[in-house]
């Protein structure tokens, strides 16, 4: 205890030192058709002797396009009733990025886990890509101080970047993820046979986060992407089911290594490519997706470094051919909005800086698999960078005639 305490200047001060150390576990499984009765990784990961309160918040795609996945899931509570009592019939939620623009589903959900009774001693399972992911993730993070969260990601996207780690959130004012949580899950399942059911772009557009964590961390897994664009785009499971493993690997591996898993300093790597990505979601209204978006990032970040004469330029193209051959986006329009004589791009950085806190810091990278961090922007390179971007789309749009 430090005491300073001194009658004659009238100051008083006392300091009780609080210092304890908790260590949080979860287990990230990947396993095929997960509501099979002959599958035990659920009633494994409940770990349970006595019955257990569920509520499900279900992706109402992934309802739909799953024909029996309802009859699937009420024959799986059925088989292990001892352990599971699954309160109502899974909750649904429509997916996409307007589901986080919205309190009212919030409130929604706080109301169906007072309804029902659900404490700390329950579990919440949200079965959805990563806009369900974080707007349910947020609510159990809240109601009680903590329910038990059991997240089973859905798309490429939330398997190999989102449902992993330990952020959850909602966009307010305009600006993603604004209100939010740190707050680790119980368990992660990434069941790939529930990535079939996934639109095409859907499923391309999660290999984004794929390329980012390879750019920053991991030049073997880039490579690995790069000679197997055709074998992505068709959905070949050998390849793509190891990509979404090694890419959720590695950003596993990254928040619990890494010393700042509740990200206190201003570093962070994972968000690469994101802080003009998250302005181009919001300035797009959200008709591009995150992924896309992510691309679109990545490509502005990497031809910023290549402009800078930090990265060579074979890595440059390999990067940028790779996202192009993946059918995702180099460049959008909202990267050459103006206003007030001023590219509005660049009002992500700062609102970028304001989410981190602290001095803005931005990751580069000066080859592939190596980053460099930055506090330093030069705008004239970025504007020059989207100038160079704007017309490789244009050339790409007129071959494509
Ligand atoms: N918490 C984090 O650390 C973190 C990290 C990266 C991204 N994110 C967030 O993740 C979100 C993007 O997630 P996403 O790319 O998974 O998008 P998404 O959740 O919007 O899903 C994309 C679309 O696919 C549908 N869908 C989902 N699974 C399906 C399935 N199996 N079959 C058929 N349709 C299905 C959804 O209804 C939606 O229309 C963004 O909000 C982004 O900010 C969070
Ligand atoms: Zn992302």
């Amino acid at each position: 205890m430090n005491v300073y305490y001194s009658i004659k200047n009238i100051k008083y001060m006392r300091t009780i030192r609080q210092s304890f150390q908790v260590t949080f576990k979860y287990n990230i499984i990947f396993t095929h058709d997960i509501f099979n009765i002959k599958n035990s990784t659920l009633i494994k990961t409940l770990n349970t002797k006595n019955k257990k309160k569920i509520i499900i918040f279900i992706d109402k795609n992934v309802y739909k396009t799953n024909e029996n996945i309802n009859t699937k899931i009420k024959d799986y509570i059925k088989n292990n009733e001892k352990y599971i009592n699954l309160v109502c019939d899974p909750i649904l939620i429509t997916g996409g990025e307007k589901i986080k623009n919205h309190y009212n589903l919030v409130k929604y959900a706080y109301k169906l886990i007072d309804v029902y009774k659900i404490c700390r001693q329950s579990y919440v399972l949200a079965i959805g890509g990563g806009t369900l992911l974080d707007l349910i993730g947020f609510v159990a993070s809240t109601a009680h101080r903590g329910i038990k969260l059991i997240r089973i990601p859905t798309t490429t996207l939330s398997q190999d970047d989102s449902g992993v780690g330990v952020k959850n959130g909602i966009n307010f004012t305009n600006k993603k993820n604004f209100i939010g949580s740190f707050s680790t899950p119980y368990a992660v399942i990434n069941d790939f046979n529930l990535l079939n059911s996934l639109k095409d772009e859907n499923f391309i557009e999660g290999f984004s986060e794929a390329i980012k964590v390879s750019l920053i961390k991991d030049k073997k897994l880039f490579f690995l992407i790069k000679n197997n664009t055709n074998e992505i785009l068709n959905r070949e499971k050998k390849i793509t089911e190891k990509i979404i493993y090694e890419c959720a690997k590695i950003h596993a591996k990254h928040i619990s290594k890494k010393g700042d898993p509740f990200e206190v300093k201003s570093s962070r790597p994972l968000d690469f490519g994101h802080w003009a990505a998250h302005k181009i979601e919001s300035l797009s209204k959200y008709k591009i997706s995150h992924g896309k978006s992510v691309a679109i990032g990545l490509a502005l970040d990497c031809t910023y470094s290549y402009l800078l004469k930090l990265l060579k330029k074979d890595d440059w193209k390999n990067i940028i051919t790779t996202i192009i051959k993946l059918t995702l986006p180099i460049y959008s329009k909202e990267l050459s909005f103006i206003e007030n004589n001023k590219n509005v791009i660049f009002n992500g950085l700062e609102e970028f800086r304001e989410h981190l806190g602290g001095k803005l810091t931005i990751t580069l990278i000066k080859s592939i698999g190596e980053k460099i961090e930055t506090h330093h922007i030069n705008k004239n390179i970025y504007e020059k960078s989207i100038k160079l971007l704007k017309k490789l789309n244009n050339t790409i749009k007129n071959a494509n005639k």
